[in-house]
């Protein structure tokens, strides 16, 4: 019996992110600072977009993506209900309807096919964008979406929230890191404590497309701008305008101060996810109570790495008896209550549906110990082995 709780995901923080967060904490500034500029410039670096905008949150930011590709009621999304429900419910925020297009069960992601189906039948234009989830840290061949995406004039946001790092390559062979801006309008990441960079909360968008940029930079602080020619005129220094409605979905800078000096370590993280998930995969390979495994993927971030198993709901339970805190990721979105009052139901969806009753993400982690890993695969086949 292990001592301690090994949870599927945890933030790490170090000695020197403490620090980097007690600076802003003495300083000036408490909300945005200059570690905002920092942290943007550095991730739209890492990523390689032209632009980046720090947010309170992962869903601060598809709600402001959304609100930037004007959503309205009416129009129509599509995106996967294999994902955390913030990347449906954006649409929803801004009076849109949802469509849900079933997974491919390979990869979980967003099932290209199901996609282009629902487009072909669109005779009314009502459907304006798709949002595909590089779910689980897999990233999507946005290059394939771009293509759809423009035949029927949609937009893309990519939902990049497990994928920091991650990447695929393109037709020409190059490597397309998620978040780059190359094909998505938008993407979008979160800082929460288990995603790769943990800011307690926050956000970030990227973008190639400096006039949503602009947008964006407006829409997160209430639509207010200054407005520098105006200030001489009938007015004074203190002059600014609200020309849209926004809202306030700033970060702090002493979390933007913990974000940048995680992302520092980023890639060191995102080596260690892999290392863990070529260790799964080889523990986990030809057992015949595994149907299907995340697999060694070039490219995959592995925010998650899943395991579809006979017997989930026993091996869940199991597990939590040693302290082995696996998780379910996730329930599929349209057969949440909420989706469901607006006509979804079960059989909607087969794959996603037959995906999520034998899912079960057990722990990955940088800090997750080679120890821990094998208690964690040991207690898997003993659990198989007892039945
Ligand atoms: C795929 C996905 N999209 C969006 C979000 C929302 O991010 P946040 O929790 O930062 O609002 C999450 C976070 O859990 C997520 O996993």
């Amino acid at each position: 019996m292990n001592s301690h709780k090994i949870p599927y995901g945890r933030h790490n923080i170090t000695a020197e992110d403490i620090e980097e967060v007690v600076k802003v904490l003495k300083s000036d500034f408490l909300t945005q600072g200059p570690n905002i500029k920092l942290f943007e410039e550095a991730f739209a670096s890492y990523v390689g977009a032209k632009y980046a905008i720090a947010v309170s949150n992962g869903t601060a930011a598809l709600h402001l993506n959304a609100l930037a590709l004007n959503v309205k009621p009416g129009d129509k999304v599509i995106t996967t209900p294999i994902t955390f429900v913030a990347s449906a419910n954006c649409i929803r925020y801004c009076g849109g309807e949802v469509v849900f297009a079933d997974i491919d069960p390979e990869t979980y992601l967003l099932d290209i096919e199901s996609v282009r189906s629902i487009l072909v039948n669109d005779y009314k234009k009502e459907i304006k964008g798709i949002i595909p989830v590089n779910f689980a840290g897999r990233v999507v061949d946005m290059e394939s979406y771009r293509e759809l995406a423009n035949e029927f004039g949609c937009w893309i946001i990519e939902d990049a929230c497990h994928s920091p790092g991650g990447y695929f390559y393109n037709k020409l062979g190059e490597k397309i890191l998620s978040g780059s801006g190359k094909y998505a309008d938008l993407s979008i990441f979160s800082f929460h404590p288990v995603k790769h960079i943990a800011a307690g909360e926050g956000g970030m968008i990227t973008t190639n497309d400096e006039n949503l940029y602009n947008i964006l930079l407006n829409l997160r602080t209430h639509g207010i701008q200054q407005e520098p020619s105006k200030k001489h005129e009938n007015h004074g220094l203190w002059y600014y305008e609200m020309q849209t409605l926004g809202f306030n979905y700033r970060l702090t800078d002493f979390q933007a101060a913990l974000g940048l000096s995680q992302l520092n370590r980023a890639d060191e993280g995102l080596k260690r996810r892999i290392k863990i998930a070529n260790r799964y995969t080889k523990a986990f390979s030809n057992l015949s109570f595994i149907k299907q495994i995340s697999g060694d993927i070039e490219g995959h971030a592995y925010h998650l790495y899943i395991l579809q198993v006979e017997k989930r709901k026993e091996l869940f339970n199991y597990l939590r008896e040693k302290n082995i805190f696996a998780q379910v990721h996730y329930i599929p979105a349209h057969l949440m209550p909420y989706y469901k009052d607006f006509g979804w139901k079960l059989g909607d969806m087969p794959f996603a549906e037959k995906y999520y009753e034998n899912c079960i993400s057990i722990p990955i982690f940088p800090s997750l110990l080679d120890e821990e890993q094998d208690f964690v695969i040991n207690t898997i086949k003993q659990f198989y082995a007892d039945k």
